[in-house]
């Protein structure tokens, strides 16, 4: 039966550490690996912008010995051109593979459930779920998994809400601050209870962690909220004033694009605790160990 990843509850804690072993190699061997994905084609489905996602998904496609097609708003025109079952009904008869970015998290659901073959949520206004596996990834190889804290400041948006999500699973303490009425999605919430802990204020949440985590204040799909936005998020930058509250040896994330100077200072994102760039590279090692194990 075909599987897909919608969010990271698609898959078991034995999964994601299998998904690791995996990138890990593939990291080692990055082009010696041989080609799993000899044959196959890929379609990349995107309904908003993407630097990291885009690159890493076809890079990795052509690495493992496939094929990727990228079909950005203009081809498909998803529910306008044409309706999200139809699109999956009709690529289901090309392709072996489908990674979608869409705005709303319901056209991956419906994407996934009128399709053969596997799809990869890319991102949605809920979750991140490749992200997330890379995040953890990153924090695995830095600073391992055991009795570590997780901090998050900002948005309670679609970056959290995997984080929340994939920490849960994997039983890492994890810490958000963000401002009243942007915290995470409360089902979510109730999903992850035990794990997680709400904060309003960044320097709280920041007490005693090992890693330091922010995104962006607006998220893709809210620009009209902007200005707004810029206002009530004033105080959850991740500047060196904050990085202080934390463990001496904490690491700083950030998915990217950021906004430097809104939720990251140029000094903290280019100091010596910034991993971002190990973050965004780690992209395409997880996302080739997910391609595999899902389309094997
Ligand atoms: N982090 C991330 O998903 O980046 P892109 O939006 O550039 O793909
Ligand atoms: N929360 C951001 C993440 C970008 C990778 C967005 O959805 O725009």
């Amino acid at each position: 039966m075909k599987k897909d990843l919608l969010t990271i509850n698609d898959l078991s804690a034995n999964e994601i550490n299998e998904i690791f072993k995996l990138a890990g190699e593939l990291k080692e061997k990055r082009q010696g690996f041989g080609e799993p994905l000899k044959g196959k084609t890929l379609g990349l489905i995107f309904e908003k912008p993407s630097n990291r996602t885009r690159v890493s998904f076809e890079v990795g496609i052509t690495e493992l010995g496939g094929h990727a097609i990228y079909l950005g708003s203009y081809e498909i025109d998803l529910g306008k051109r044409e309706s999200p079952k139809d699109v999956a009904k009709v690529l289901s008869r090309y392709l072996n593979g489908i990674i979608a970015r869409t705005f709303s998290h319901k056209t991956v659901v419906e994407l996934a459930k009128y399709s053969s073959i596997p799809v990869i949520n890319g991102l949605t206004d809920y979750q991140h779920p490749c992200q997330a596996l890379s995040d953890l990834f990153t924090i695995k190889e830095k600073k391992g998994l055991e009795g570590i804290t997780v901090a998050f400041i900002g948005d309670g948006n679609n970056v959290l809400n995997s984080l929340l999500y994939i920490c849960h699973k994997m039983g890492i303490k994890i810490n958000a601050a963000c401002p009243k009425g942007y915290e995470p999605d409360k089902d979510v919430l109730k999903d992850v209870a035990g794990t997680a802990k709400i904060f309003n204020v960044p320097s709280d949440a920041v007490k005693g962690a090992d890693v330091i985590y922010t995104d962006v204040w607006t998220s893709m799909g809210q620009e009209k909220e902007y200005r707004k936005r810029l206002k009530v998020f004033k105080k959850y930058q991740i500047n060196s004033e904050l990085v202080k509250f934390a463990n001496k040896d904490a690491i700083v994330l950030h998915c990217l694009p950021a906004h430097r100077g809104q939720e990251i200072t140029d000094d903290v994102m280019d100091g010596p605790q910034s991993m971002v760039l190990d973050q965004a590279e780690n992209r395409l090692h997880v996302q080739k160990a997910i391609l595999v194990k899902l389309l094997k």
